[in-house]
């Protein structure tokens, strides 16, 4: 079996450097010669890093396919090669790490002093690697989880230091890895406000190209922090070396893709030093997000199945339970609504067979209403106008209507027309002698200070500790940073800001889920600025788009599918294109189903299909495409229409969904992920009421081999026709 590699050379290059360079004993007085034989092998079922200590003391990655090679006595290995590179002394490409020391000096040489592993359980091994500068007492703690049969590798890095003043870090990146191949080729997904989550693929030329955030809070905003990136060639579904990256960070990310002189790929990945030099006081840790790794030699693919299957244990929050389906009134009303109009609503949600009833922004403020968006954010007291009996009042009115009550809260935010800004205008972030921008007509609370952190807190805990009816909540952040300071933080700390804002920020969300264990969370920032396995953790999902026209979304879905699981992505179905209506709720079907209509302009027909749709999701696809794994079977980006499949773990049942999105000829889907081995019963379902199948297959038996190999017609050849197939093993 081919066991790959983060971050490797080629071994006949490999053997050429050890050839050039005889071994030679640098600052022997620490690297010892038990160091430079030690071998560290962190690795997964099919993936896996190999490093090593040379002779100089310093920790190197060294090819790994197994059996190991390793190299008889130690030889000086190449810098460029270095595991966790430190700025300075020698090292002449783009660091992991750069300090100035107490002293003054800049340079850093780290030298590997230990490392242990621990099996956490019988699929996780943690590994800890500590380094120390060759002099000065300053530390890094190079920490991996290998994650067996996902297939992932999630890494961070500790620094500390005990040296006589504050040492100031001014890169710490969380994973630094090397990989060899003739082209690398990187996916990203770029967007903007209601266009997320799109797919470009580019061939890395030589020297840097950087993805990144500057904007620390909704950092997700233009660019999520997740890449893909394909060896020799570009990315391929099914087939091809392809690496998979996430950070689990939501402040400002940098991923630096450097090819040097040798055709080596560094790959840094991290919080964006960029103006963020981060002053490490004296015993202070520095823990940095950790970075996701996975690898497969079957496609971009497998790529995404172990991203998911590691979200659903790992990633994301209660991912095995089902997902309530949610109404919400933020389409259909905005912030214009009253206590009677919104109890109207609730009878048509539960007749929809929707479970929960989501009560968007505008229900609070009172002095400055929050009647539209330039007033009232922060002011977390019930409108009185709008609601004069309170949220629980409301929560009670749902739940003898037999449907869950929930709440929207955007904790992080201040319009300057509110009170909280009357009072407290300084627990907004802003620069001196700069006056204020807003956007959307607000600002961003500096949650470094710590009254403003939990007034956050409080905003969040009031609303649910004092109803607690609500069983739901959406969490937003609707702008990003554009004057990052701080009146709490000291001048010499500023830089500090956007990462600590965050650390915060995990604090609260940390305290929301764990005060408020049975409250389902909704991750939103206007979208998906906030699309990361940092705060997901926290959450149940995430809102991918306020575009919720379902042939947009048909892309959205499919790029944020490549690394986050649909138990993670709320889909809702909206009047928004006026696209045809099965094709919007075929679409919504394949992720986290929910709705954002008012029922009351809803045709009986609409009405009707949606109530069986619901009823069909619940019944037998909501499982499926929750815990399923995940085949994207064409491409939007490349073929008239989109065809995903998700299949249970145990290859019983599997979910179809095609979704025509130009004229075409009718052409066979290619399922994949089946048993071979076994017939399947295939059966057309969400069809319009009273209509038949024109599917010849409807109904039929078919082999698994059958169906992967020939394929079936969805007969979808107009735009905006779609299908959607149950198979079940017989
Ligand atoms: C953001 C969200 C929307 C809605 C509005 C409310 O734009 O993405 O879904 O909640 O805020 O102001």
């Amino acid at each position: 079996m081919k066991i790959p590699q983060l971050n490797l050379l080629a071994p006949a290059l490999f053997a050429a450097l050890l050839a050039g360079w005889p071994a030679q004993a640098q600052g022997a007085d620490i690297a010892q010669a038990d160091r430079t034989a030690k071998i560290i092998y962190i690795g997964t079922a099919h993936f896996g890093v190999t490093l090593q200590a040379g002779s100089d003391g310093r920790l190197y990655q060294v090819p790994s396919p197994r059996p190991l090679s390793v190299p008889a006595g130690g030889g000086k290995l190449d810098r460029e090669t270095e595991f966790h590179p430190p700025f300075g002394d020698g090292f002449i490409s783009e660091p992991a790490v750069q300090a100035t020391h107490a002293d003054g000096n800049n340079s850093t040489d780290l030298i590997f002093v230990t490392n242990q592993s621990t099996a956490l359980d019988a699929n996780i091994t943690l590994t800890r690697i500590e380094l120390k500068d060759r002099y000065y007492p300053f530390f890094v703690t190079l920490c991996l989880k290998a994650y067996h049969d996902q297939d992932v590798l999630e890494q961070w890095t500790e620094f500390h230091h005990d040296e006589d003043g504050a040492v100031t870090l001014f890169r710490f990146a969380s994973s630094s890895s090397v990989i060899q191949s003739n082209e690398y080729w990187l996916t990203q997904l770029h967007g903007d406000w209601a266009s997320e989550g799109n797919m470009e693929e580019d061939k890395l030329g030589m020297g840097m190209t950087i993805l990144d955030s500057k904007i620390g809070v909704r950092a997700g905003r233009f660019r999520t922090p997740s890449f893909l990136l394909s060896v020799h060639n570009p990315a391929r579904e099914e087939s091809g070396e392809v690496y998979g990256g996430s950070l689990e960070w939501s402040g400002s990310f940098q991923f630096a893709f450097d090819v040097n002189w040798q055709g080596q790929l560094r790959v840094l990945c991290g919080i964006n030093p960029f103006a963020s030099q981060y002053p490490l006081a004296r015993g202070q840790v520095l823990k940095t997000p950790a970075m996701l790794w996975t690898w497969s030699d079957a496609g971009k693919g497998q790529v995404s199945r172990n991203l998911h299957r590691w979200a659903r244990l790992y990633g994301v929050r209660d991912a095995a339970q089902p997902r309530p389906i949610v109404l919400n009134n933020w389409e259909a009303t905005g912030f214009n609504f009253t206590e009677p109009r919104i109890v109207s609503l609730f009878d048509g949600a539960r007749e929809l067979g929707a479970d929960l009833f989501l009560l968007d922004d505008g229900w609070f403020a009172n002095k400055y209403p929050r009647n539209n968006d330039g007033a009232g954010l922060g002011d977390w007291q019930v409108n009185t106008n709008k609601l004069p009996h309170g949220l629980s009042y409301l929560a009670g009115e749902a739940k003898q209507r037999g449907i869950r009550f929930g709440i929207w809260l955007e904790p992080e935010m201040v319009n300057p027309r509110s009170e909280l800004y009357e009072q407290h205008p300084d627990w907004a972030m802003a620069e001196p002698h700069r006056a204020p921008e807003v956007s959307r007509n607000q600002l961003d609370l500096d949650l470094t200070r710590p009254e403003a952190r939990e007034f956050a807190w409080k905003a969040i805990d009031n609303t649910l500790g004092s109803n607690p009816g609500i069983s739901y909540l959406k969490w937003d952040a609707n702008r990003y940073v554009t004057q990052p300071g701080s009146t709490y933080l000291k001048p010499g700390e500023q830089s500090r800001l956007l990462i600590d804002y965050n650390f915060a920020l995990y604090d609260i969300m940390a305290r929301m889920a764990s005060n408020y264990p049975n409250v389902t969370a909704m991750l939103c920032s206007g979208g998906a600025g906030r699309a990361d396995y940092g705060a997901l953790k926290y959450f149940h999902t995430f809102w991918p788009s306020d575009n919720t026209d379902p042939l947009h979304r048909v892309f959205i879905q499919w790029g944020f599918s490549q690394f986050f699981p649909a138990c993670a992505l709320s889909d809702h179905v909206t009047k928004m294109g006026n696209r045809p209506f099965k094709f919007t709720l075929d679409v919504a079907l394949s992720g986290t189903l929910g709705l954002d209509l008012d029922v009351a302009k809803m045709t009986a027909a609409e009405r009707k299909a949606t109530t069986a749709a619901i009823v069909l999701y619940k019944q037998s696809l909501r499982d499926i495409v929750s815990q399923g794994d995940l085949y994207r079977l064409d491409s939007p980006y490349d073929q008239p229409r989109s065809a995903i499949s998700y299949v249970t773990p145990d290859r019983a049942r599997a979910a179809l969904f095609v979704y025509q999105i130009k004229d075409a000829a009718d052409q066979p889907v290619m399922l994949r992920g089946l048993d071979p081995a076994a017939k399947y019963l295939l059966r057309e379902v969400n069809l319009p009421d009273g209509a038949v199948s024109r599917l010849p297959a409807d109904g039929k038996t078919l082999d698994g081999a059958a169906l992967m190999r020939d394929g079936l017609a969805p007969i979808c050849q107009k735009q905006f026709e779609s299908a959607v197939l149950e198979l079940t093993r017989q």
